[in-house]
Order: C-alpha cells, then structure tokens, then sequence
C-alpha cells in the first residue's frame, strides 16, 4: 500500500473525520470502525485474557504523521493519555523527513532463554579455600558437558516448537556463565538463544527452557531453579540513525543547545533516566498500539541503558562538521506482530494494518526511529521554549476539556 505520511491538516480534522479517512484509505470493514470507537476488545475477551475482569479501561488511539524510514512513508499508530507525544514525534519527523528522513534496522529477532544450574552441597569457597579447586571443577565440568550436548539441547528446544522451526526460527545457540562466588553458593547459567521470527517470543523461549531444563540438569549433576527468558535482549538490538540541517531546527543555536542537553544526559544519571522516559513515550504508545509489551521493552531498555555499570542516554547527538545535527539510537526491541494480544485486540490489529510492517524486524526498526524523532522533539523543546509551554499547557488544556465536556 502506497500513501504519504505527510497528513496536511489532520490535527484540524475531528477525531471521527480520521476516523473516516483511516476506514477509506485501509479499507476498514464496519466493525473495525465500531472497534476504533469502543476500544477494540469485548467485556468477554478482556474476561479471558487475565483475572478478576471488572470492566474495561480504554485510551486515545492517535496516528503520527510525517515518518520517512529507509525511504518509505510510514504512519505510526500510538496509544498514549499523555499529549505532546503523538504531535511531538509528528514534529520531529517532519524536520528530519526534510533532510532524508531516518535510517533504521534491527538484528535477527534474537530472545535468550536463562537456565540456573544449583549444586547442592558445594559452596562457594574463599580465595584460598582448599574447596576453592574442587568448586571450579565442577562448574567447569558440568560447562563443557552442556557445551558437548549442545546440538542434543537444540533438538530438544526445537522439538516443542516444529511450527516455529518450520518458518525458519528455532534455537540457534547454547553458552554458559559460571558464578563462583554468590551469597549462597556457586551456579551455572545456561543461555538459550532462540529464534522467534514474528513473535516477540516470551511464551516460545520460556516453553524451550523448560523443556530442555531437565536433561541439563542431568548432564551438570546439579538442580535446575529459574527458567525463563532475559528481557535484556541484546542480541535484539535495534538502530536508528538522522541528520538534520541546523536551519530545520531553527538555528545553529537551537542545534548547539540540543548537544549541551545530550551532553548533560551523558554525564548525569538523573537526567538520563528523563532523557530515556522521553524516548520510550513515543516506543510504548506503538508498543501498546500494536499489542506489544511494553513492560519487557521498558526493562530492556533500562537494563541496556545500565550495561556498563553506568547508566547512560540511549540516543547520541552531536554536530557534523557544516552544523548539521547528527542523531542515533540503539536499544534492545523485542516486538512481534504475531501471537499475544494481537491475536484478538482489533485495535492492535488494525494498527498493525496501518503500520503495514512485514515482519517483528521492521516493527522494531519503525520503533527505534519513533524513539529518536521522540527525544528529538523533547530535546528541541527543552533548547527552545522550554518544556512547559508546549507541553504541560497543552495538557492541562487537554484535561481542563475532557473534564468539562
Ligand atoms: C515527558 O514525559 C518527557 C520529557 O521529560 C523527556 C525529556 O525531558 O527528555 C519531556
């Protein structure tokens, strides 16, 4: 499906004028419009998906405009109660669709799956325990045997999973960390890498783990405890990158500005977590758009954020040499557009249908660039007019019309 992203006057249309234009230009049936109106899920459906339903809980379904990724127009549906975000990230878009738009991709749908080996009866000695040595051996050991078995493990994940396998995923990996030292004793953690194609994979990872726990557990000699996936995902990293001219920004200042509040987030760790909340107010609105959990996506991010020890800004800007402003992103992105919520929520189906991506790979890619056209609006916000004209006002006047009518 072709179409611009450049939606000329639609924050001026009425919600049900989008509405109507959303309907024609996807072909939305009926009931698909009537899902946009309700909430897109049922009293019943909601009733099977978790416990204790007392009723539904609805918010605003927006469509970002302007967004040119890997040069193609791309409508980006949010699902946020917060404004500023949807027309933010509409703005940013629009500035960097002038000089290119922006550049993204993502790595295989990569999910790691975690095994914790226990040995019962071995403790974790001090350096110059004479069980220090005996300790060591059996942690290595028991390593080389699930590395020697790695092929027999990768059988038995994909065993549970021939669908999977049979539309190119599957386990691709096995590795094993050893902890010696831990307040209560030595332990082995067994990683399994997966495959999960179009689904974000919780469910396929956690099921493989479990499956394959108890051979491990046999091949160690140890207890299996914990297993279940990693939501820090960094075999799932996704990139997105811009360059926008100074004059775009409204000046050489304006772009110097943005720099010295990229620089503060580098050196600070309490503007950095501000600086990432901004970056992931434009990825959670398309994460619960598009039935994506944003919860896995927040703690991955944090925890890449952390990597080193330190805890860092997820973006870089920094200005080319002519004085453009040069930006970047790169965060672990586990999405799916398969399974989950997506299976029954008409809302995140028709987002999907909008967002019109082919694969989990480039939803994740879409959902950097939302990310850094995100924190390009905030960080212009905050080099201009300051956060609060732009935003708190248009929030309060938000709130102050919902609550009269
Ligand atoms: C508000 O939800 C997000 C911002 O605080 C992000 C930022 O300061 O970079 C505006």
């Amino acid at each position: 499906m072709t179409y611009s992203s450049r939606l000329e006057g639609f924050y001026n249309l009425t919600a049900g004028q989008r509405i109507e234009w959303l309907a024609q230009v996807f072909s939305l049936e009926p009931s698909e419009v009537d899902a946009l109106l309700s909430g897109g899920l049922t009293i019943e459906q909601a009733d099977r998906l978790v416990e204790n339903v007392s009723g539904l809980y609805t918010l605003p379904f927006s469509v970002a405009a302007n967004f040119t990724i890997n040069d193609r127009d791309y409508l980006i549906p949010m699902v946020t109660e917060e404004p500023s975000i949807v027309a933010g990230s509409s703005h940013a878009a629009k500035i960097v669709r002038a000089s290119g738009g922006f550049h993204a991709s993502a790595e295989d749908p990569i999910l790691v799956g975690q095994i914790q080996v226990m040995f019962e009866g071995v403790e974790s000695p001090y350096e110059d325990s004479p069980r220090l040595v005996e300790t060591i051996e059996t942690l290595r050991s028991s390593h080389a045997k699930i590395i020697a078995a790695r092929a027999e493990l990768l059988e038995q994940a994909n065993n549970v999973h021939p669908n999977l396998v049979k539309r190119g995923g599957g386990a691709r990996d096995i590795s094993v960390r050893e902890f010696f030292h831990t307040r209560i004793g030595p332990m082995l953690v067994v990683y399994l890498a997966f495959d999960t194609r179009d689904a974000m994979g919780a469910n396929l990872v956690n099921t493989a783990c479990e499956a394959i726990a108890p051979r491990t557990a046999e091949l160690t000699g140890g207890r299996v405890n914990v297993r279940i996936l990693t939501n820090l995902s960094d075999r799932r990293l996704a990139r997105a990158a811009c360059r926008v001219t100074a004059d775009a920004l409204g000046g050489a200042e304006v772009a110097r500005l943005i720099v010295e509040a990229q620089v503060l987030a580098e050196v600070d760790r309490y503007r950095a977590a501000t600086h990432n909340k901004g970056i992931l107010n434009g990825i959670d609105a398309v994460a619960v758009a598009t039935g994506n959990d944003f919860r896995a996506l927040e703690a991955g991010a944090h925890a890449y954020a952390a990597r080193d020890g330190g805890y860092r800004p997820l973006t870089n800007w920094e200005l080319a040499s002519n004085g453009d402003l040069i930006g970047s992103i790169e965060l672990p992105l586990a999405v799916g557009i398969v399974g989950g919520l997506t299976r029954i929520h008409q809302v995140a189906q028709i987002a999907l249908r909008i967002l019109d991506v082919q694969s989990g790979q480039e939803l994740a890619a879409v959902m950097a660039a939302v990310g850094l056209a995100q924190n390009l609006a905030a960080l212009r916000a905050l080099a201009t007019e300051g956060i609060q004209k732009g935003h708190m006002s248009l929030h309060a006047r938000r709130l102050e019309r919902a609550s009269t009518g």
